[in-house]
């Protein structure tokens, strides 16, 4: 909630891939595989809002191109046998009849005999199949194997295929005889798929995803089913990573901007006054507050966790460590450890406001805006007149869509106390989000005029001039907010985010990618955990085909995520670049087709 400001622009970040998507899949062959698949991912994985009608859209394109015969074709294995050959020619059978050989004769036998008899077990294994007889049809299949001079890969799938509708079907087998398929046949798409099944049924998943993929380009992008597969499993490995990655890693604080503007969005209040005789960890306390004031988080987190191990000698003092310490706890995703802070610390201090409004933010993070607004009305019954309360309610109702209550709400809080300047931007842009213009832009230049050594005013309404497509304006706001970003007093934290911006409206107005790719790495000098610019270049370096650049960015995209849909998103892109990556180095003859098959899904 307070931390929409920084999302704002991951948000935008986002919606500018799926803009530019045109863009994105023209490009150097290698790089438009790459692309083309992960645009499509990621406009699916996008949550709510945008990100399914793309899908549908996408899938109608996809649709045009299918072949009428397809529906015939979809039917699953376990429905009804799908072979390569279905009807056996009654000739065949006869043939196969009595065909049961020792080693010995069947290297007697000239190769072309030994040709034929193969394809008549082929054949009688295929009508075995068809009655579901599928142990019969697997043992014809391998005498076919054994018979044959040239084993063909069909014989192997074939085989597969009885293994997979065994009860219990018998997976690892069909493994075995898949790769064999593909040793004589790397695009044999059929045994991909089986290969691809098979391997997700043990869950092996990111080798099913190394298939689908390939069978999914192989295919152009045509079986609707395999490109499903390929999503489903994708989502899988990316979602299990993320609960790997969460459950294993060190709980670290996001990047500094991201904690800057969480802290920004509370009004700071004076240090608390110490008690009389004052402990060891009241001393730390106040040293903790400190650093918090001076910016330095990462002292000022171990600071808080020191004093309340050493013990605060008084309530309001323990009541503010905890708020402290639970504020730190959220900020590193332990949500259940934040709230647990913030109720003791209500309970030791039910008229701090400020608290009240972060459980409700806690109760956000937990998807309960019931809960949350009860906070705030509490919060109210305590201190009817703390501008934070108005101003966090005001968040809520925004991303909730409610940008008639949210300006009101941010309305009462620059009532409250005009100095904060978050107020006055967010209820311009919720003037603007609800379709007051002019309100909206007379609100930001009062705010412009109000703050002239602040960088957000110039930062947000550059947002909301690119958002107009007015480029050079917008650019003009960028440069102003980072002229005075540079020119504040170090040390940091230097808010990067007006930056990345200007690289975003570079791109659209020019489709200057350089300028564009420039500016990000200026963003990363100044901050380098700035997650929109590392999630800008990586989008900007698949573009350009610098697929390891896209990668590291990746990587590092999912180390900065702060929350799971942020680390999920990452992941995505990260899986599906990599499959994708690795299907171009298994077919690097398929660079070409690629690019034409991109083209022609625009
Ligand atoms: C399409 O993909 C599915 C799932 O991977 C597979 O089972 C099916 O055989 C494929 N269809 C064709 C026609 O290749
Ligand atoms: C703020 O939002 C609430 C809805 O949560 C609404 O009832 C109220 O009228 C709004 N305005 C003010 C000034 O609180």
């Amino acid at each position: 909630m307070s931390s929409s400001t920084s999302q704002g622009v991951v948000e935008r970040v986002q919606s500018f891939v799926s803009e530019n998507k045109r863009a994105v899949l023209i490009g150097a062959a290698a790089a438009v595989v790459a692309i083309g698949g992960v645009a499509y991912y990621a406009s699916t994985s996008r949550g709510p809002g945008g990100g399914d009608a793309e899908k549908g859209e996408y899938k109608k394109d996809k649709k045009k191109g299918s072949k009428s015969s397809k529906k015939r074709k979809t039917v699953k294995d376990a429905d009804g046998p799908i072979l390569e050959e279905r009807s056996p020619r009654v000739a065949d059978v006869a043939e196969a009849e009595d065909v049961k050989l020792s080693a010995e004769e069947i290297v007697q036998m000239p190769d072309e005999e030994r040709t034929k008899v193969a394809a008549s077990l082929k054949a009688k294994g295929n009508g075995a199949y068809q009655q579901r007889k599928y142990s019969i049809a697997a043992d014809l299949y391998t005498r076919a194997i054994e018979v044959t001079p040239k084993p063909e890969p069909v014989f192997f799938s074939n085989r597969a295929a009885c293994y997979v509708n065994m009860s219990p079907p018998q997976y690892e087998k069909v493994i075995e005889d898949c790769d064999e398929a593909l040793k004589l046949d790397a695009s044999y798409v059929k045994a991909l798929n089986r290969r691809a099944t098979a391997l997700e049924a043990l869950e092996r998943v990111e080798e099913a995803l190394r298939d689908f993929t390939a069978a999914t380009i192989l295919d152009k992008f045509q079986n609707e089913s395999a490109a499903q597969s390929t999503e489903r499993v994708l989502k899988k490995l990316a979602s299990q990573k993320v609960q790997e990655i969460l459950s294993s890693r060190d709980r670290h604080l996001p990047s500094q901007t991201f904690v800057s503007a969480y802290f920004g969005a509370f009004r700071p209040r004076p240090l608390p006054q110490l008690p009389e005789n004052p402990s060891q960890g009241d001393h730390t306390l106040i040293l903790s507050l400190e650093a918090l004031a001076a910016s330095d988080y990462t002292h000022s987190l171990t600071l808080v966790n020191e004093a309340v191990e050493q013990g605060i000698s008084w309530d309001a003092g323990k009541a503010e460590a905890l708020n402290l310490r639970g504020t730190y706890k959220f900020l590193m995703t332990d949500v259940t450890g934040a709230k647990e802070d913030f109720l003791a610390s209500i309970e030791l201090q039910p008229s701090l406001t400020q608290t009240w409004v972060k459980i409700a933010s806690v109760y956000m993070e937990q998807g309960d805006p019931k809960k949350a607004f009860e906070c705030f009305e509490e919060a109210i019954k305590h201190n009817a007149d703390d501008p934070d309360i108005y101003y966090h309610r005001g968040q809520v109702l925004f991303i909730m869509n409610e940008f008639a209550d949210a300006a009101e709400n941010y309305t009462k809080s620059t009532e409250l106390d005009d100095q904060f300047v978050f107020s006055h931007i967010q209820l311009a842009v919720a003037q603007y989000k609800s379709g007051n213009l002019a309100n909206s832009m007379a609100t930001f230049r009062r705010t412009l005029k109000g703050f002239p050594q602040r960088s957000e005013p110039q930062n947000y309404y550059g947002e909301l001039l690119l958002d107009q497509q007015r480029f050079e304006d917008a650019v003009d706001k960028f440069d102003r907010a980072i002229e005075i970003e540079l020119s504040r007093p170090k040390p940091p934290p230097v808010n990067a985010l007006p930056q990345v911006n200007k690289g975003l409206a570079l791109y659209q107005w020019k489709q200057d990618i350089g300028a564009a790719e420039h500016c990000c790495q200026e963003a990363l000098k100044i901050d380098p955990e700035c997650e929109a610019a590392v999630a800008t270049l990586a989008q900007l370096s698949l573009q350009q085909g610098k697929i390891d650049v896209a990668m590291e960015m990746f990587e590092k995209q999912a180390s900065l995520a702060r929350s799971e849909p942020e680390l999920m998103n990452a992941l995505t892109y990260q899986f599906a670049t990599k499959a994708q990556v690795e299907f171009m180095t298994r077919f690097p003859e398929m660079a070409n087709q690629m690019s034409q098959i991109a083209r022609s899904m625009m």
